[in-house]
């Protein structure tokens, strides 16, 4: 528990699996009071995510919004909690594909669900944090920002690269003001993500690379994410935190 949290509202988006249900249910069980979990399409995962946030003994409220298109992040927008944390989690690399087969479609889709979502969600957001003096935003970037992506991944990696950048301008205008942002950056997580689109041979390809000799867990980064979170993290403004097993030092 961490005396910090204890009361605070948290909204995850994403949280319906993966790193944002990890994440949801690591807030809860370091003293969170409330956590709003945000899922698109899989409601069983964001039921069974909020049952574990009630365990750990908060307050769990479930929230459905397609964060891919520009109409779906103003209708979140509006319905969307006030909370002391956000977590702009939700992202996918939607489909792989090739810059010669790469439409329009897929490129605002890809840009929309990973980019322009965290920074409006930051934009609501933030108002609140600013009249409390405090709060903290976590974004989630990627090891695809720095190294360009894998196979038919470029889009999303720009989409990430933006994310790492915002972060920083977020933090500039923010940080006077009391709040906290700060994104994460994750290798490869073994998880429901790669199970859609990478190949066992890719993920073993990546182990072979890795320092670390393993993939990671979706705890190994909701645990760096609750770091930032603390007061453990208060002096940690504008950052993208490496967690990629050594994969990428530099
Ligand atoms: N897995 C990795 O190796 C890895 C590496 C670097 C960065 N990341 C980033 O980490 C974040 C979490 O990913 P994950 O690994 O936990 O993936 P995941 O297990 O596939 O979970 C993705 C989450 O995002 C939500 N989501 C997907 N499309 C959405 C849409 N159109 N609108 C709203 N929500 C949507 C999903 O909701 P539903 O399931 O309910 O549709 C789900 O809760 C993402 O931003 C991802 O880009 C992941």
């Amino acid at each position: 528990m961490l005396a910090e949290l204890k009361g605070k509202t948290a909204l995850v988006t994403g949280a319906s699996r993966g790193i944002g249900a990890a994440t949801a249910v690591a807030l809860a069980k370091a003293g969170c009071a409330r956590v709003a979990i945000h899922y698109n399409s899989y409601p069983e995962g964001a039921h069974e995510a909020a049952a574990a946030v009630k365990a750990a003994g908060a307050v769990a409220d479930v929230l459905q919004g397609d964060l891919g298109t520009p109409a779906g992040i103003r209708a979140f927008r509006e319905r969307m909690p006030e909370a002391d944390i956000l977590i702009n989690n939700a992202g996918s690399l939607v489909q792989r594909a090739a810059l010669t087969d790469f439409s329009e479609e897929l490129f605002d889709r890809v840009m929309d669900l990973n980019f322009r979502s965290a920074w409006f969600l930051a934009q609501q957001a933030a108002p609140a944090m600013v009249r409390n003096g405090c709060g903290v935003i976590v974004n989630l970037s990627s090891i695809a920002a720095r190294n360009g992506g894998g196979p038919g991944a470029s889009i999303y990696a720009a989409s990430k690269a933006a994310v790492a950048c915002a972060t920083k301008g977020m933090a500039k205008e923010l940080a006077p003001k009391g709040v906290r942002v700060n994104a994460v950056s994750p290798g490869t997580v073994d998880n429901h993500f790669h199970q859609v689109f990478s190949t066992r041979e890719m993920l073993d390809n990546v182990i072979r690379q890795t320092p670390a000799g393993r993939l990671a867990t979706d705890e190994d980064i909701a645990d760096v994410i609750l770091f930032l979170c603390s007061d453990a993290g208060r002096y940690v403004h504008g950052q993208t935190i490496e967690i990629n097993g050594g994969m990428f030092m530099v």
